[in-house]
């Protein structure tokens, strides 16, 4: 039998992390070691795995250094539109919005213009922003966007929402909806047709997963 593995990248900490584990456990593939080594081997099938910071995997399959990731559809939109993106999973649902502090007076995007907007998701705010003629000024920051306005950073912010309770805690109020995002596969368009059988196996697996869970 051939030693070829299939290198799956999931993310080291965050939303998704335990759901993923689990759709590969329900596909019956049992994973040794914790996350804390980084990367793990399965002992019951050819497969890889390497714990990895969310932002940093579209990169990686760009690279064909890992063959498939388990992410965040969002973080493909904003990092990785040459991706390929396969099974969607039905977990880690959530929207990226753009969000203002609930004493403005929203009444539609326009009131954005030429303000300040604080986010994660730059690409992704621009895109919306150049579709609707509005022009705003963009601070990048990756992570509590949503203290931004309390600070005076920004006026407005676009991030994840999945809750909403970050928005609420934050005195924030969610006013557009610029994408909705669930847990996905995405495959790198390096993948050796090797690595691709093994791939195909896997996909069988969770599509039975899916169809089990529906
Ligand atoms: C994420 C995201 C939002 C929040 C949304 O942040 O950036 O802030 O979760 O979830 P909710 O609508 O259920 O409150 P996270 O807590 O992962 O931390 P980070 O922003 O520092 O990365
Ligand atoms: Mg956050």
């Amino acid at each position: 039998m051939s030693k070829e593995k299939l290198r799956i990248a999931v993310q080291k900490s965050g939303r998704l992390y335990e759901d993923s584990i689990k759709i590969l456990k329900d596909a019956g593939i049992s994973i040794d070691n914790g996350k804390e080594q980084l990367k793990a081997s399965s002992r019951n099938f050819p497969l890889e795995v390497m714990y990895l910071r969310n932002g940093d995997i579209p990169q990686y399959l760009r690279d064909g250094v890992v063959d498939v990731a388990i992410i965040g559809e969002n973080v493909l939109i904003e990092k990785g539109q040459d991706i390929i993106q396969a099974e969607k999973l039905g977990f880690s649902k959530c929207r990226v919005s753009m969000a203002v502090p609930k004493s403005f007076k929203y009444s539609g995007i326009k009131d954005l213009d030429g303000m300040k907007i604080a986010t994660s998701y730059p690409n992704t705010v621009n895109e919306f922003l150049k579709e609707k003629g509005v022009s705003a000024e963009l601070h990048i920051i990756n992570g509590s966007v949503e203290i931004a306005p309390n600070i005076g950073l920004a006026d407005a912010i676009c991030d994840i929402v999945s809750s909403g309770s970050t928005l609420f805690k934050n005195g924030l109020k969610e006013v557009e909806v610029m994408l909705k995002s669930e847990a996905v596969i995405a495959i790198s368009p390096k993948i050796s047709p090797e690595r691709e059988s093994i791939l195909q196996k896997l996909q069988f697996r969770i599509k039975s997963v899916l169809n089990a869970r529906t």
